[in-house]
């Protein structure tokens, strides 16, 4: 057994106990686990970009590679079904001025959403930019999906077809939202463009490597987490009375939730299929922690950018430490990873430490939170709010 450290949102560090294992499956080259930290809830500032990093293994291994392909035709009967066909899908502009509109009604239209805007809090605001800025950096999902298990037309069509389809979905979050703030009229949208573009560029790195397992437990991960977040944003903005801006974020989170579905239906499969490497590629995912999607996020001015925006999501109560524990343990429970059987002792291990794990993450967070309240509140200056102050 040994010690890594976890660093809570509120940059307070504290010990955590994590376990240590040997993987002998050479299917299962993904776990390599030594004494290497667990990395931290809210990541510690970076201002590199994830295509500079060194070199990876290639972890996806010829098996793997089978075991994607040989269940082609049951992502066509299991997943493709949890997409939408266009026609029975929402489009961002019907929740939007209707820009067909004779130019008064558009322009009272417009006026009504921004009279709906100024009772939006500041805090609010900027977690609100910092969803939106996550969705915008669709091109990087896009590619990171692609990557994971050769997911190409010859290989796989239908995983190809899935991601292709999520995709489009996904793609209208982002442009619903940063539409919505650019006419809310509240924003900075110059700073806000510029750290998407930044955040294209800069890319992602998750530590999945091209692992497919790895990349499916990620990706229930975030479609939760996304689910969460954007649930909590409809409900402030409902509180805030802006109920059309309440609607727009409720509908962005069932999108989010169908797609939690499809991945963790994925992943459960795998489970079925291949129940010791699909365990061991949670049990690494966990062990390395879910680094958010936006994380290396900058505005050309703040270098801790992810970390300032986490914090306000934080403590608007948008998304927390203590939903990474919930996330986890809802995961547990859905993959019924504590009934699990047939495992070698190497899954047997990961098992036990992914089961263990949520309990020890949400100790960890109640401390965090104790000494956080102790301490002064601290601002930071938002250029996405123009430099206004916020607290957090
Ligand atoms: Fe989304
Ligand atoms: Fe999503």
């Amino acid at each position: 057994m040994l010690h890594s450290h976890l660093i809570s949102s509120s940059g307070i560090t504290q010990k955590l106990t994590h376990y240590n294992v040997k993987s002998t499956n050479p299917n299962t080259r993904v776990v390599k686990l030594g004494r290497q930290s667990i990395s931290a809830i809210a990541t510690p500032p970076q201002s590199r970009s994830a295509v500079q990093s060194p070199l990876r293994t290639q972890s996806m291994s010829p098996e793997n590679m089978e075991i994607f392909k040989s269940l082609n035709g049951w992502v066509e009967q299991n997943i493709l079904p949890l997409l939408k066909p266009v026609e029975r899908s929402w489009q961002p502009h019907d929740f939007l001025p209707d820009s067909s509109l004779p130019t008064d009604v558009f322009q009272e239209q417009l006026r009504e959403l921004r009279e709906r805007a100024l009772e939006l809090p500041d805090d609010y605001l900027v977690v609100l930019v910092g969803d939106m800025i996550t969705e915008e950096a669709l091109p990087t999902y896009e590619s990171f999906a692609n990557r994971h298990g050769g997911a190409t037309d010859e290989n796989v069509a239908n995983w190809a077809a899935w991601n292709r389809g999520w995709t489009a979905e996904e793609n209208r979050h982002g442009d619903l939202l940063r539409t919505y703030l650019y006419l809310s009229g509240r924003v900075n949208m110059p700073m806000i463009e510029r750290t998407i573009q930044y955040l294209i560029g800069s890319g992602m790195e998750t530590g999945t490597e091209d692992n497919p397992y790895m990349g499916l437990v990620y990706a229930s991960f975030q479609e939760r987490a996304t689910f969460i977040s954007h649930g909590n944003t409809a409900r402030l903005a409902k509180g805030h009375g802006e109920t059309v801006l309440a609607r727009i974020c409720g509908t962005i989170a069932a999108d989010e939730k169908r797609h939690e579905n499809a991945y963790v239906k994925m992943m459960g499969k795998m489970l079925e299929v291949d129940p010791s490497g699909a365990m061991l590629g949670i049990g690494e995912m966990m062990r390395k922690k879910i680094i958010m999607p936006a994380h290396l996020m900058y505005d050309g001015q703040d270098p801790n950018l992810f970390n300032h925006y986490a914090a306000v999501a934080q403590k608007t109560g948008v998304y927390t430490a203590g939903d990474y524990a919930d996330i986890l343990e809802s995961l547990v429970s859905r993959w019924n990873l504590e009934k699990l059987e047939g495992l070698d002792s190497a899954g047997n291990e990961a098992q036990d430490f992914v089961c263990r794990l949520a309990p020890r993450f949400r100790k960890l967070q109640q401390r965090a939170e104790e000494r956080a309240h102790k301490t002064t509140p601290r601002t930071i200056r938002f250029s996405w709010i123009f430099d206004k102050e916020v607290a957090f």
